[in-house]
């Protein structure tokens, strides 16, 4: 498996880990005027992609001028005045911590030792404990605990040997493993932003007077339309009114046109797509790429922490505790670990009297700051027990409270639906029910290798049901618009699906829906089914096969109408569905959830737009829930 430098911190020991993967970059050089107040815009233009820290760097007169600070945009600049900076060319930053609480000194852009250099950056430095280890030993003095730190300061080495800019970023990037964006400036070369990029997005934006690089295009539209996409291995120089691109390995002259971009500003802030939900789900196999490059030794302390447990409560609401019951059976069946998966709301009800010193809470929160999840932290930490976290939000409540935490590096998520962070919650779930597994030999050496060859193909996986299936789910969603409830049943891991798809459909179609364990929708809940009544089953190839082919069979008997996410080929399952959604072969049961409820994710969306609701903002419901 491939491991990489993100995700996982301690409160107190991990600070040495901090970086931001899901961030923003600008740069832009003008003909005339100050170039402080256009970066300020353009990164209000992308707080989307972070807003815990902002940062701009200036050059005039030959000196750099920064200013950043931790704090949204307007917290910083109501602060610090972020347009009060002099020169017309200016580099800036809007950060989404994935690792490590937002400091001011994390915060881009980061310097040299002599502050002779700038530089924003947006990715993951996976090789830069290596390499600031030996710059250290070289006498380099680190200001923050980011990976970003180490570029500026190769830089530095290499423009000491006697480099021109261009030449030392190159040098530099070609030691970098892992994923960058970047621009940088220098005093010694003022009339230039030097580029370069790998893995993380960037685009050159051509105006009359002036010429912008971004992360995204959102950042320089209301400038100008014209945009040059930057590929991966590719170096741009930027200069007066001109971009100058090469091939990082071969230093061979690209030349593109910018082309026409139509979209308006509001569309690309969403990539194009019509609502962040659907942007969020098409991010999917990115974010599980992200869960894949999570730190191995503090994937490995919560691991003992979760071994030495007396008792393991898993603690959630909506859609993380969807992901702490898929966790249940995950750790049963990997670890042969009993968990307990619990409402937060009713965790001090049900447990506040008896979790004690021996008991340990794995407590998952998209944003860490969910009152009734808090509770229950509070509460269990009274009694002395352990809390574990899993959060998308560093510098939550939750990153503060937890004896370890882990991050999830989904990045931030805007539809108030939870998609693409309840699939890397599963997908870091399981990487810890794997350990667990090993650690406690529990499992054979084929199994375990099987497992993370799986874990590995995941993001593909998740990549091709959306190509392949996204347009037969548009269709369904025609099809079954006006029904006025569902019912969604799964069996073992896959009632968590069912009780997720359930929760998409019903808050953002306001579609009301049931969803059970299959085998407990015949102890009541079938008397509703009349001739009709669409019901959704989620049936993966596992051991649970045989069992719900007679569930089916009920529904069916009653007239209902048959909708199953199958395996390809699973022909005795389709033979008695009115439709299908299929999903490739080959998956191992405790993963199935991630690939099984993309489809369903899409229906909720579909099925939205066709009852012309705002899938984005749901009504009655708000992103973080900070009341009790
Ligand atoms: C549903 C959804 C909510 C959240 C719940 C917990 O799409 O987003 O059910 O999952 O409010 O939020 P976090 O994970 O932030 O604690």
């Amino acid at each position: 498996m491939k491991k990489g430098n993100l995700g996982l911190a301690v409160t107190t020991e991990a600070r040495e880990f901090e970086e931001s993967t899901v961030c923003g970059i600008f740069g832009c050089i003008l003909k005339s005027g100050e170039a402080a107040p256009i970066v300020h815009v353009a990164l209000k233009r992308l707080e989307y992609r972070g807003y815990d820290s902002v940062g701009t760097a200036t050059l005039h007169e030959n000196k750099l001028f920064i200013k950043k600070d931790s704090g949204k945009i307007d917290e910083v600049h109501a602060l610090h005045n972020l347009d009060d900076l002099p020169g017309r060319i200016g580099i800036g930053h809007t950060r989404w911590a994935t690792h490590g609480a937002p400091y001011q000194v994390n915060a881009h852009p980061h310097t040299d030792c002599d502050e002779q250099i700038a530089v924003v950056h947006n990715g993951i430095i996976e090789n830069f404990a290596e390499l600031k280890m030996e710059l250290e030993e070289r006498g380099h003095t680190f200001r923050s605990k980011t990976d970003t730190e180490v570029i500026s300061h190769l830089i530095e080495e290499k423009l000491r040997e006697g480099l021109t800019l261009v030449e030392a970023v190159r040098e530099t990037v070609k030691r970098l493993d892992g994923s960058y964006a970047i621009a940088v400036v220098s005093v010694k070369e003022p009339d230039k932003i030097v580029c370069a990029r790998k893995e993380s997005p960037l685009v050159v934006g051509i105006a009359e007077n002036a010429v912008y690089c971004a992360s995204d295009i959102p950042a320089f539209l209301p400038m100008t339309n014209r945009s040059v996409i930057v590929q991966d291995g590719e170096i741009v120089v930027l200069s007066d009114e001109r971009y100058e691109i090469r091939k990082i390995l071969d230093w061979t002259q690209v030349t593109r046109e910018p082309e026409h971009i139509d979209w308006s500003p509001e569309l690309a802030e969403k990539q194009g797509y019509p609502h962040f939900m659907l942007k969020e789900i098409h991010e999917q196999p990115l974010c599980l790429r992200n869960t894949l490059r999570l730190q191995d030794q503090f994937l490995e302390l919560m691991t003992t922490f979760l071994d030495r447990a007396g008792e393991v409560f898993l603690v959630a609401c909506g859609t993380s505790y969807h992901a702490c019951l898929a966790a249940s059976y995950m750790f049963s069946k990997l670890a042969l670990l009993a968990t307990h998966p619990v409402i937060a709301s009713e965790f001090v009800e049900q447990h506040g009297k008896s979790v004690n010193i021996d008991s340990t809470l794995l407590v998952v929160s998209q944003s860490g700051e969910t009152a009734d999840t808090l509770a229950a932290v509070e509460c269990a930490r009274l009694r002395a027990a352990t809390v574990l976290g899993l959060t998308n939000v560093v510098g939550s409540t939750l990153t503060r409270v937890a004896r370890v935490y882990v991050c999830q590096q989904s990045g931030p998520e805007i539809g108030v639906a939870a998609t693409k962070t309840f699939t890397s919650q599963l997908s870091v779930l399981s990487q810890l029910a794997l350990r667990l597994a090993k650690k406690r030999g529990k499992i054979s050496h084929v199994e375990i290798e099987n497992l993370e060859e799986k874990l590995e193909q995941i993001p593909d996986i998740v990549e091709r049901i959306i190509q392949t299936q996204e347009e037969k789910v548009k269709q369904l969603a025609k099809k079954y618009r006006d029904k006025q409830c569902f019912f969604f049943l799964g069996r073992g891991i896959s009632s968590a699906v069912a009780l997720e798809d359930r929760l998409k459909l019903m808050e953002i179609a306001y579609v009301p829906s049931i969803a059970y364990p299959a085998g407990e929708s015949k102890h009541g809940p079938i008397s509703l089914i009349e001739p009709g009544f669409p019901v959704i089953f989620i049936c993966p190839k596992d051991d649970t096969h045989k069992t719900i082919v007679g569930n089916i069979m009920e529904m069916k008997a009653r007239g209902a109408s048959i909708i199953v996410v199958v395996e390809k080929g699973d022909e005795e399952i389709k033979s008695l569905a009115d439709d299908y959604i299929e999903i490739e072969t080959g998956l191992p049961e405790v993963l199935s959830p991630i690939p099984y409820v993309i489809p369903l994710q899409l229906f909720a969306y579909y099925m939205a737009i066709e009852r012309k609701c705002d899938p984005d903002m749901p009504r009655n419901l708000a992103k973080s829930v900070t009341v009790k």
